[in-house]
């Protein structure tokens, strides 16, 4: 049996729902040649970080070398975001002459000054969207929720209307209102949402006494946080949506597809078992398929989302006690 299972992410046609997340998997032509070869439906690039850029360029000493010649200054700072950006625009064109499956680039902001500049090269190297990885650790005690969530609606509104190419936001949960801030972002007329973004975490090594860096790879119960969003945001969002974070495996790609997710991205999984896992995990999932009589991914997509099921208070439960008082 011939069975169907392109989606349609971001306005964009992938001939399955599998995308490889932006990460050191996805930083250069031989890698992403060897990706599309393992049949991902499409590749987020390596994000572009502006934060990174800004370090370079202050490591380079530009402020005390140059004392007051601040045209040399301004001449070294250009000329190291160039750089840069000329590198990842190149990055594009050679993916896109490589491979026939849909390019997204990434770019990782923290400031309204640069990236829509990024934005606009990006998109006229041919990528085709772009993924923008939004995150502002609301830690400032004198700032309150609004004032932080209206930065994520100042920079969706403002990159709508200066790029053509279909944008996607990659979230956190770190929203006071989550589904109502969800919604309200999934109408300036961005084409998809990313839930969720990892983070860095912080650890404490107990023999040094140090902070140090957590593990950088998710677990699979990390993807419970994405599977109830999912759920809960299907159905209710204007643009489509891509789960993201602890998909581990072909289970875990048709659960969250079941939830609401058109599109999943997928990362440390490829890390811990290789790439070659792509095409397993495609081949069970179609194997399941077959083995539930379904055509098409369009007939699961959502099928199990809260506002399609009898109890949704399934994906609302919050409070262990009750639910696990028996449970010794
Ligand atoms: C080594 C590594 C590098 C990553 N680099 C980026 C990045 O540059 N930009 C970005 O948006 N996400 C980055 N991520 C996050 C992934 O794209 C993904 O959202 C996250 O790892 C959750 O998916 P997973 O559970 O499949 O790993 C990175 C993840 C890993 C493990």
């Amino acid at each position: 049996m011939n069975i169907d299972i392109s989606t349609t992410y971001m306005g964009l046609e992938l001939r399955n729902p599998l995308i490889a997340a932006s990460s050191g998997l996805t930083d250069s032509v031989d890698k992403i040649i060897k990706l599309a070869e393992q049949g991902v439906g499409a590749i987020v690039l390596k994000s572009i970080f502006e934060e990174q850029i800004l370090r370079e360029i202050d490591a380079q000493g530009v402020n005390n070398m140059y004392g007051t010649y601040q045209d040399a200054e301004n001449y070294v700072s250009f000329y190291t975001r160039e750089h840069n950006l000329n590198n990842y625009i190149q990055l594009i064109q050679d993916a896109k002459k490589a491979v026939n499956i849909p390019i997204i680039a990434s770019i990782n902001c923290i400031s309204n000054s640069e990236w829509i500049d990024y934005a606009k090269r990006i998109a006229e190297a041919g990528a085709d969207g772009i993924e923008l990885n939004l995150f502002i650790m609301p830690a400032n005690a004198e700032k309150t929720s609004a004032e932080y969530e209206q930065v994520y609606f100042d920079i969706a509104n403002s990159i709508k209307q200066h790029i053509k190419i279909p944008i996607a936001l990659k979230l956190s949960s770190y929203f006071s209102g989550m589904a109502n801030s969800m919604v309200k972002l999934s109408q300036t007329g961005i084409a998809s949402m990313v839930l969720f973004n990892r983070f860095y975490s912080p650890d404490i090594d107990l023999n040094t006494e140090k902070v140090v860096s957590g593990n950088i790879y998710s677990s699979a119960s990390d993807n419970g946080n994405t599977l109830r969003w999912m759920s809960l945001l299907h159905g209710k969002v204007s643009c489509s949506l891509a789960a993201s974070t602890g998909i581990h495996s072909w289970e875990s790609v048709i659960k969250n597809i079941l939830a609401g997710a058109n599109a999943v991205q997928i990362a440390s999984v490829l890390y811990e078992k290789d790439i070659t896992y792509i095409s397993t995990m495609l081949k069970e999932m179609e194997n399941w398929m077959v083995s539930k009589n379904y055509n098409s991914l369009k007939e699961i997509t959502g099928k199990l989302s809260s506002a399609k099921i009898n109890n949704p208070m399934m994906y609302e439960r919050a409070q262990f006690m009750k639910y696990f008082s028996n449970h010794y």
